[in-house]
């Protein structure tokens, strides 16, 4: 059994300064320009301050000269221009912005990502662009800037022979004011985007590669310079502590599940919150077995496990002032004759009795009995990860993650905290009133499946019967949004890191309330 080996993220060279970027020493300079034509026939732009003092150290009539290019100022749209020694710098990079009006920080990532496309190899880059949005501090820009080029630049080439060089190898945010500032969210921002990246590399790794055996290791490996503690179950141990869920699903393969809990207790911390995420190796679905083609990306299904992961090590890297408890329900779901059979009745961590009426509905299963012990660790809160329903993807697309909660303050924060993130997500209702009785079982006190109707709905009123009354509990359906079946934005085709990000913001304010 050999370990996770991970490629590390190749360094990127990080500076802040207040000098004026036309003068930068660096290969590439990269500035903003805003779309401000009406339509398809008027692709006028509007080019941002920086972009004018650039041009004008060049002495280049720049919206001139972009009349004459396939630019238009929408986000995505990039040109390279050619300084010929009138510059420092090879080359002048226009990222288009979108609508000045209408700039967000999450249309800034997207644009940085996608410049670093137009970018040749290995270069450095000197940029202002965080300076140019209206309504968005200047801090809250660079980290968008920041993680737009780290994720623009992420490929995962563990299994290739001839990997390619990455493209940026130095970054340099110029011509703000507030140096010092921007200086202090550097770490913040890195620590977001190798939370991302740490997140796809999981997701992308194959399924042999990542038994929950191996995934433990790894995930003790990846935390061990940190304050945080690792407790491995084993499947003796998941025996002996009763968690059938876990086990349950776990059974058909030759891989034993793991339940990884890390801690991570800083003092003075005055909340205590409970990430759960679902770690199902490779999802085959069981006896209940999917079709082949629906089985090629369930590789991924362990992308919620992989964001608690990566979120708890960002946490602790940053020394965030919150007492976080990390739970990964580790399982690999196949058939064999070991395997759950349908209609068997499982007994989970709680006692509570379940009839498993498909064993591809197995991320509740092995959620139900890590949010049961997560609830004996009396957190004020708990968030579970998980991609958990096809219906998610059904109601909201891939790339909205649906969010259900007992709780619509927390609902409505990560909400507005995904759409800064540029990791979109909207509320489902619960709905205990009107459909909480159709997780009631037959033959045992649950069962795993209802009739097709609600499903994400469904398979969150199975889990609120395992959170404990009191407790502030929020459900992110990432089936969606987890893996891109082809590259966009920011993203990569493969895994997304989505919502690694979001719950690292989400415990900035947890950490200042
Ligand atoms: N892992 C899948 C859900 C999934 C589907 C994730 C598509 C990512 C993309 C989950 O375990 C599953 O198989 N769910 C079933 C539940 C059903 C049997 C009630 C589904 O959605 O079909
Ligand atoms: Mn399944
Ligand atoms: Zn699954």
């Amino acid at each position: 059994m050999s370990a996770i080996a991970l490629p590390s993220r190749p360094p990127l060279e990080l500076s802040v300064t207040t000098a004026p970027l036309a003068t930068a020493d660096v290969d590439v300079i990269a500035v903003g320009a805003f779309a401000s034509g009406g339509d398809d026939n008027d692709r006028r732009v509007e080019l941002s301050d920086d972009a004018q003092a650039v041009a004008q150290a060049m002495d280049l009539d720049l919206a001139s000269e972009l009349l004459t290019m396939t630019f238009d100022g929408t986000v995505g749209s990039n040109v390279v221009i050619p300084t010929r020694g009138a510059l420092r710098a090879a080359a002048v990079v226009v990222v288009g912005l979108g609508r000045l009006a209408a700039a967000t920080p999450a249309q800034l990532r997207r644009a940085c990502a996608t410049m670093v496309g137009v970018i040749p190899r290995h270069q450095r880059v000197a940029t202002g662009i965080h300076t140019s949005l209206r309504d968005t501090p200047v801090t809250e820009a660079a980290q968008a800037v920041i993680e737009g080029v780290v994720l623009g630049t992420y490929r995962y080439q563990q299994f290739h022979t001839k990997p390619k060089p990455v493209d940026v190898r130095a970054l340099a945010l110029h011509g703000s004011s507030e140096a010092a500032s921007i200086e202090a969210v550097v770490p913040t921002a890195l620590a977001a985007a190798d939370a991302a990246c740490l997140v796809r590399d999981l997701v992308n790794t194959p399924p042999q590669a990542k038994r929950p055996p191996q995934f433990a290791q790894f995930a003790e490996q990846v935390v061990a310079d940190l304050a945080v503690d690792v407790r491995i179950l084993d499947e003796q141990a998941l025996e002996d502590g009763g968690y059938g869920g876990i086990l349950g699903v776990g059974q058909g393969s030759s891989a034993p599940p793991r339940l990884v809990e890390l801690r991570y207790r800083p003092s003075g911390a005055a909340q205590h919150v409970a990430f759960v995420g679902k770690g199902i190796t490779f999802d085959s679905g069981g006896l209940s077995l999917k079709p082949s083609a629906s089985m090629e990306t369930m590789k991924c299904d362990m992308a919620g496990a992989a964001t608690m992961l990566a979120v708890i090590r960002a946490a602790a890297q940053l020394k965030l002032p919150v007492e976080i408890t990390c739970l990964l329900a580790l399982a690999e779901n196949m058939p064999s004759g070991s395997a759950t059979r349908v209609s068997d009745v499982l007994t989970m961590y709680d006692g509570t009795t379940v009839e498993v009426l498909n064993t591809d509905a197995e991320g509740r299963l092995v959620l139900a009995d890590a949010i049961a012990h997560a609830c004996e660790l009396s957190p004020d809160v708990i968030v579970d990860a998980a991609t958990l329903t096809g219906a998610a993807v059904v109601a909201l697309g891939d790339r909205y993650s649906v969010v259900i909660a007992n709780d619509d303050e927390l609902a409505n924060r990560f909400v507005a905290l995904g759409a800064r993130s540029g990791e979109p997500m909207w509320q489902l209702p619960l709905a205990k009133g009107e459909y909480g009785d159709r997780v009631e079982g037959t033959f045992a006190d649950l069962k795993n499946v209802g009739n097709r109707a609600a499903g994400t709905i469904f398979g969150a009123l199975f889990l609120e019967r395992f959170v404990q009354d009191g407790v502030r509990w929020a459900h992110l359906d990432i089936a969606g949004p987890a893996y891109a079946d082809e590259p966009y934005g920011e993203y990569t085709k493969g895994g997304t890191g989505i919502p690694a990000r979001t719950l690292l913001a989400w415990l900035g304010d947890v950490a200042r309330p």
